[in-house]
């Protein structure tokens, strides 16, 4: 089986390479916080939700719905099943929190509704991560025998 050829494959390829840029751009404005640029900080998370927000929706529900036409997606001695058991309600929680977050503060000039969340954000960042790093590790779980050849 070739990545090219398995329109799975192919899905869940592009959905690691969403996650990654996620990633990047999740640290990216962890460092703009850093030098207290906050409103940038504030845009480019928002830009991290709305990629999220994507790659939940377009990859990782179709996927995650299809999973459970398989039999084995009820073993829970699997340690792919126990990853995927882990990683989705932790990306859920990181999505919702994201989301209410920058819903929250809808893009206001006055940043004092942000400041009260530094806690609640950096719960948030620290959950998202962990859920990404899963998923990064669930494709290679699933497709890293293939990417070996
Ligand atoms: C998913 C969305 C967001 C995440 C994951 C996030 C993450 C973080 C993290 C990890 C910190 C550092 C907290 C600490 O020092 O312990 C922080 C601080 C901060 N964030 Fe966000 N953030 C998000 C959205 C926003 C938005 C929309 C704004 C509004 C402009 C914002 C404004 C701030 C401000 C003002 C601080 C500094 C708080 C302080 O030091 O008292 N953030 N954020």
């Amino acid at each position: 089986m070739s990545l090219l050829g398995d329109p799975f494959a192919l899905a869940a390829t592009a959905s690691l390479v969403i996650q990654i840029i996620v990633l990047v751009v999740l640290l990216y404005g962890y460092s703009l916080k850093r030098r207290n640029k906050f409103r940038q900080h504030g845009t480019t998370m928002l830009a991290a939700v709305v990629l999220h927000a994507i790659s939940i929706f377009a990859v990782m529900v179709p996927s995650f719905f299809s999973g459970f036409s398989s039999p084995e997606a009820f073993d829970f001695t699997s340690i792919l099943v126990i990853t995927a058991l882990i990683h989705v309600p932790l990306g859920i929680i990181a999505f919702v929190l994201g989301l209410w977050i920058v819903a929250s503060w809808h893009l206001q000039t006055d940043l004092k509704p942000c400041f009260k969340k530094k806690l609640v954000m950096r719960s948030t960042i620290i959950i998202w991560i962990i859920a990404l790093l899963l998923g990064v590790y669930l494709y290679l779980l699933f497709y890293g025998a293939v990417l070996l050849g």
